[in-house]
């Protein structure tokens, strides 16, 4: 079971959607994903469907009442295929004040011993957190392994990010377990110079931490919230349907682990030898129909072993490419309607056997 909390003190830059959305993803991939509405605003409850006036419970007495972590079951309702939901209600918002005379500690990790008590039937957990990092986002950090944080692209305050991340990074120290935080760029308008110059910022400053995959803006993300079903059911060819697939896709290719080794030195290197990693690469054409790719690592056969996903960027398609390998050095081209090519956004080659040039790829 992977925890994940989508967390970002900013309102609006798409926690929710997020939440929702990657929910649905990672649901028509065949994986059980439950969602966790930890925010009073209750908008992952209504983007699923749920009024939460008409429910009968919600998260606030698993998190209040004594002895309310085993009642987190009964709280959770099935509102999709493969999609289960803990609700919230605008009660959630007296948390803090209804826990202040309770040690730090145990305010803090009421989620996380909630989640304990569940049967393993989930694959992914996803928490939607409030726009402030209060109690009840402290939870979820403290319940998660992983983070996500959206972060606009029309919008980018290098200030809040970094103080959150402080946070995060404190949190962790004292919780003794490490979360590993990858920056989600959305609401991205690639038509704005102002956006583009921003994405480029996110990710020379964040480089690793930050998903390939881009979330663009799309209005068909907004009505699937308005009826109450992921977008991935909604309006499964749009954009956000696709970009959000990208993430799910992203995620699944490297859990936790594998992130860990990606930041890492030389040490964990040498440890993670023999053992194989999912690398993802992408190739960008506005004009070709077909794009594989072929290397040392499937035995120049184009895509053999290579999970693939095509979606569309302003003019352009995007291929993303998921290889499984072993750390090591490998040649590959890529194959454009039939015919091999260099990786154009990979500047480093070698000559091939036949003289030709080929793209090189170090995977640590
Ligand atoms: N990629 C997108 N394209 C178009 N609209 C979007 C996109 N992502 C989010 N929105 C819309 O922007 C608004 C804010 O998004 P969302 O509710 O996901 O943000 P949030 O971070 O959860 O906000 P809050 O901090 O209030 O909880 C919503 O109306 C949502 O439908
Ligand atoms: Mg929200």
């Amino acid at each position: 079971m992977r925890v994940i909390a989508i967390v970002n003190q900013k309102g609006g830059c798409g926690k929710t959607t997020t939440t929702v959305s990657l929910a649905g993803a990672l649901a028509a991939d065949g994986h059980r994903v439950l969602v966790v509405d930890m925010d009073p605003q209750a908008h992952a409850t209504l983007a699923l469907g749920l009024e939460p006036d008409d429910l009968e419970a919600n998260l606030y007495e698993v998190l209040v009442e004594p002895g309310g972590a085993s009642r987190l079951d009964s709280v959770i309702v099935d509102v999709a295929d493969r999609i289960d939901l803990a609700p919230s209600s605008i009660v959630l918002s007296a948390l803090e004040q209804k826990l202040a005379s309770e040690r730090h500690d145990a305010r803090t990790e009421r989620l996380a011993a909630a989640l304990e008590t569940l049967p393993p039937l989930y694959d992914y957990v996803l928490i939607d957190c409030p726009p402030n990092v209060g109690l009840l986002t402290f939870n979820a950090l403290r319940a998660a392994r992983e983070v996500i944080v959206p972060l606009e692209t029309s919008f980018f305050a290098i200030d809040g990010v970094q103080k959150l991340l402080e946070t995060i990074g404190l949190l962790s120290d004292r919780i003794g377990h490490e979360l590993q935080v990858r920056v989600l760029p959305t609401l991205y308008d690639g038509r704005t110079r102002y956006a583009r110059q921003t994405l480029g910022e996110i990710r020379e400053l964040f480089k690793e931490l930050c998903f390939d995959s881009v979330i663009r803006l799309n209005v068909k993300l907004r009505e699937a919230a308005k009826h109450g079903v992921p977008i991935s059911r909604y309006a499964p060819s749009a954009n956000g349907a696709i970009d959000y697939a990208a993430v799910a896709m992203e995620l699944e290719a490297s859990p936790p682990e594998q992130q860990w080794l990606r930041t890492r030195g030389e040490d964990a290197v040498a440890a993670a030898a023999g053992r194989a990693r999912e690398v993802v690469v992408r190739f960008k054409d506005a004009s070709a129909g077909d794009v594989r790719i072929a290397g040392d690592f499937n035995g120049w056969v184009p895509d053999r072993g290579v999970k693939s996903l095509i979606a569309s960027e302003g003019q352009e398609r995007v291929w993303t490419k998921v290889l499984t390998l072993e750390p090591g050095t490998y040649q590959y081209r890529y194959v454009v309607d039939g015919e091999w090519r260099e990786d154009p956004s990979n500047p480093r080659s070698a000559p091939g056997p036949t003289g030709q040039p080929n793209s090189i790829l170090h995977v640590r």
